[in-house]
């Protein structure tokens, strides 16, 4: 079954822009990305668009659909009613380069800036050995397929540009509790992350937690923990009231 659907799309560049409205055919089981892709093929060829993989899993086609930071080409239409309008977006919280396409580089920055795995000196490669529970803890943070939904989503830096050079983002304050509970990682995690990467600034909204297309509960097993590792609990109110409310 076919039908028209009516589209308003985000079109401009850094300097300007505006949305634009759209008819455009979609057929039963098609995603928000396919009918992206018709309108390049049938009305604007030059809609600028990121994406590779159309299936979840490289990270690529994030943007804003009806206002709600989502993977393009996992936002079926059939969550739509067919007489309402579907509004795409860039995600607002990095520069717009064209159309749908930010320039995310801020993320690679914040990332650069993390130390890798640093096990002992004297544990020569094959010597590692962890449990495998502690394997099993970073297993959930290991799926991010870093589409940034979640840092464009945190209202840290969604609305405060300000905050970008001081916080991280959820993302990137999730590698560094990864590497916090890795066993064999012996650099200093927990100071840096409240001095250098912003862990202070998080109030535990949970917002980067309900945009995950990877389902990983960032704010309760990688954001409050490393509050707690990381703050004396009675100096941190934030950090008392988080496990009293989301950890029950
Ligand atoms: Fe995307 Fe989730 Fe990774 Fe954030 S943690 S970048 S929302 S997959
Ligand atoms: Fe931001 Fe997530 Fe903390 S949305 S405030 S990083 S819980
Ligand atoms: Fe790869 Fe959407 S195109 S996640």
């Amino acid at each position: 079954m076919s039908y028209k659907a009516s589209f308003r799309v985000w079109r401009g560049d850094a300097n300007s822009g505006g949305l634009q409205d759209f008819t455009v055919e979609v057929n039963e089981g098609e995603v928000v990305l396919d009918i992206i892709h018709r309108l390049q093929a049938t009305q604007c060829s030059d809609l600028a668009v990121r994406w590779n993989c159309k299936a979840g899993k490289c990270g690529s086609c994030s943007a804003e659909i009806n206002g709600r930071p989502r993977l393009l080409c996992m936002t079926r239409m059939s969550v739509f009613a067919e007489d309402e309008v579907v509004t795409v977006t860039p995600m607002r919280t990095f520069p717009v380069i064209r159309d749908l396409v930010t320039d995310v580089s801020y993320n690679y920055t914040k990332a650069r800036e993390i130390p890798a795995f640093t096990p002992p000196a004297d544990l020569k490669p094959g010597e590692y050995r962890m449990k495998q529970v502690d394997v099993e803890r970073s297993q959930e943070f290991r799926k991010c397929i870093e589409c940034f939904l979640c840092q464009n989503t945190c209202h840290v830096i969604r609305d405060h540009e300000e905050n970008k050079e001081n916080f991280a983002g959820p993302r990137f304050l999730m590698r560094i509790a990864e590497l916090e509970m890795h066993p064999l990682d012996v650099a200093d995690r927990r100071h840096a992350a409240q001095d250098e990467h912003g862990l202070g600034y998080c109030n535990i909204t949970k917002c980067c937690t309900e945009v995950c297309p990877e389902n990983i509960h960032i704010t309760d097993n990688a954001l409050i923990p490393m509050k707690e590792r990381v703050v004396d609990r009675r100096y941190d109110p934030v950090v008392w009231l988080g496990s009293k409310i989301f950890r029950r």
